[in-house]
């Protein structure tokens, strides 16, 4: 299978940390890299400390991102736009992830409707991309978007085929969502959070939107210097595929970081993968190297 082997890699990387006697916010600020967010002085007194329900409700909006998204709303669905790459990946990244949830769930990849029966919510589903082949899949989708006009886009789409007009797309986030104490089956955050205010946080939501047994999917883009050179400089400022400044490097996270929060959130990642592009053929194809684009499937382990 794909990726078993960078996967046996990549947990030897991160047991030292998990095995580690360090208390865990020590070992947290020491490998937040990534992250903007101000850290938490540990010399604060126990009094300014916010009560426990504060620190639940954290946000995962991060207004800068957002902006950049409200801007180019109304491209989702041209094949030609900002969105060209998503719709261009699609079928691969839903190859993946057919053959992952179909085996994770005992259903058969053949079949035309294997999600029949199962509840999916795509976090940050932008314009319904990912929405509405999940949904043609048999899966009941709910599509939540923080941006309004995505969600308006992602409803006017679905409702031109009654095959997706059945999807429930909400203008909400994930800790909203944890909030109302919604499960699903798989919890998938395509794309997403290399723009989310905190990426451990945000784990922690789709940990807790996941079913005791049930399946997250997140795909991102690798803090290399490889995914600089290509996924920002290449992709933004050469071949003008997306508005330049859409995405920032610092906000990427590296496999090992990525298995480390999912870990943490109590989802144990079973199995990896690397997207790559052709420039030859302009397409896509599923492969070992997870240097630039990749995707992670896990498995919810305690509930
Ligand atoms: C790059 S797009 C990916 C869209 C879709 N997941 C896909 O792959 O086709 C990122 C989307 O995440 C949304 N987003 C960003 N931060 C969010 C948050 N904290 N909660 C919910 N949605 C968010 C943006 O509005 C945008 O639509």
């Amino acid at each position: 299978m794909i990726s078993k082997h960078i996967l046996a890699r990549l947990r030897t990387l991160t047991r030292p940390a998990c095995r580690s006697s360090q208390p865990l916010n020590q070992y947290k600020l020491q490998t937040r890299r990534y992250s903007d967010a101000p850290l938490p002085s540990p010399a604060a007194p126990a009094s300014t400390s916010p009560p426990a329900a504060t620190l639940r409700s954290k946000s995962s909006l991060n207004e800068t991102e957002l902006r950049k998204f409200a801007a180019i709303s109304e491209t989702w669905w041209d094949a030609e736009g900002p969105f060209k790459p998503l719709h261009v990946m699609n079928p691969t990244r839903l190859a993946f992830i057919r053959s992952t949830l179909c085996r994770h769930f005992g259903k058969d990849p053949n079949s035309s409707r294997p999600f029949e029966g199962l509840q999916f919510v795509d976090v940050g589903c932008g314009g319904g991309i990912l929405s509405e082949p999940l949904a043609r899949m048999g899966a009941s989708v709910t599509g939540i978007d923080a941006v309004e006009k995505n969600i308006k886009i992602a409803q006017l789409h679905a409702d031109l085929d009654p095959t997706t007009s059945s999807i429930d797309y909400l203008c909400t986030t994930a800790e909203k969502l944890v909030e109302e104490q919604r499960k699903f089956d798989a919890v998938l955050a395509l794309e997403v959070i290399e723009h989310v205010a905190d990426p451990a946080d945000f784990c922690e939501s789709l940990s807790a939107l996941t079913k005791y047994g049930g399946a997250t999917l997140i795909s991102t883009i690798n803090r290399s210097m490889r995914a600089y050179a290509t996924a920002i400089v290449v992709a933004e400022y050469i071949l003008h595929w997306l508005p330049r400044g859409t995405h920032q490097w610092s906000s990427f996270l590296t496999p090992e970081e990525l298995v480390l929060i999912l870990q943490r959130a109590s989802i144990s990642i079973e199995e990896m993968a690397g997207f790559v592009y052709n420039p030859l053929t302009g397409r896509w194809s599923l492969s070992d190297d997870i240097s630039v684009n990749f995707i992670a499937y896990g498995t919810k382990n305690s509930n």
